[in-house]
């Protein structure tokens, strides 16, 4: 019998949720769920009791990794970069899923995982287009604009919303509340557009990508479209999501993105760029 790939994962949350219950289930001939780790234990031990099995949950970060062969961050933006770091040194391979917060420092991971022979996996997550950007990027692109619509309410809490005092409630039409690079976009609003990180990544970088941020109180659903101008041809894609039942900030299909990254991971067929 084939070795299963150990999986551990860290965030307990929506995401992480949907993912352990995916392994247990889609994954189990070729893969074991050995350990869940939240910062908040009682989250983890929540979620191994569904399972039955209170020893999933770990104690510390470093348990986790010590049992996985990959591990999952399923967390928030200002906690990616640690926990991929720490997995990395330790030459675990790692699925990204809060790409926002590690923008800055992929260059670093990228050189670490290469010295230490892991893998980084970043699911495309809430939009399409990942596949045809990467073909793309071989060639020469001119532009990529990622226009992101919501409503008012995804944006509380954002570094934004905070430092500009905005009142989302009072928004009645659709507003542009930002216009800019990724970069700047990724740090003002860093829990709403890891889409405009991964694109940034699989592009032109995050300084070249622009990113278009509207708060729409018509909005039922999270949109994001994709314009790329290259010498391969003009791409344009439309996402528009069904929202996660347990997060309004997250997206169905970025759950469904990380499942189907799993399956490319654990199988003989890749199929798409
Ligand atoms: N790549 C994408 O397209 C995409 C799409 C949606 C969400 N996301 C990102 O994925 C991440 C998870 O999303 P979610 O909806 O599951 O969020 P969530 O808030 O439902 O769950 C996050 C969990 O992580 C735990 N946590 C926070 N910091 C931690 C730490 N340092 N160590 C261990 N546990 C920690 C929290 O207690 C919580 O249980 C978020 O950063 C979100 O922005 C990415």
């Amino acid at each position: 019998m084939n070795k299963l790939l150990n999986i551990g994962i860290v965030g307990c949350g929506a995401i992480g949720s949907s993912l352990a219950k995916a392994i247990m289930s889609d994954f189990a001939q070729q893969a074991e769920l050995v350990s869940l780790y939240d910062s908040d234990i009682e989250k983890a031990y929540n979620l191994a009791n569904k399972f039955s099995n209170r020893k999933l949950a770990a104690l510390n970060l470093d348990e986790l990794i010590n049992k996985a062969d990959l591990v999952i961050e399923a967390t928030k933006a200002d906690s990616a970069f640690d926990i991929a770091k720490k997995a990395i040194s330790s030459s675990r391979d790692i699925l990204i899923m809060s790409v926002g917060g590690l923008i800055q420092h992929y260059g670093e991971l990228e050189s670490l995982a290469r010295e230490k022979k892991a893998g980084i996996y970043i699911p495309s997550g809430a939009v399409c287009g990942i596949d045809g950007l990467k073909a793309a990027s071989f060639g020469k692109i001119k532009k990529v604009t990622l226009t992101t619509k919501k409503p008012p309410r995804a944006f509380a809490g954002s570094a934004f919303a905070l430092k500009k005092k905005i009142r989302l409630d009072a928004i009645d039409k659709d507003t542009v509340l930002f216009e800019g690079n990724a970069l700047s976009a990724i740090r003002l609003f860093s829990q709403n557009v890891n889409v405009a990180a991964t694109l940034s990544i699989a592009g032109i970088g995050p300084e070249r990508t622009i990113v278009r941020i509207i708060a729409s109180p018509s909005a039922k659903r999270n949109t994001h479209e994709i314009e790329i101008e290259s010498d391969a041809g003009r791409i344009f894609t439309k996402t528009e999501n069904v929202i996660h039942p347990d997060n309004p900030k997250t997206s169905y299909l970025a759950v469904l993105s990380a499942i189907a990254t799993l399956k490319q991971i654990l199988e003989p067929v890749r199929i798409g760029t």
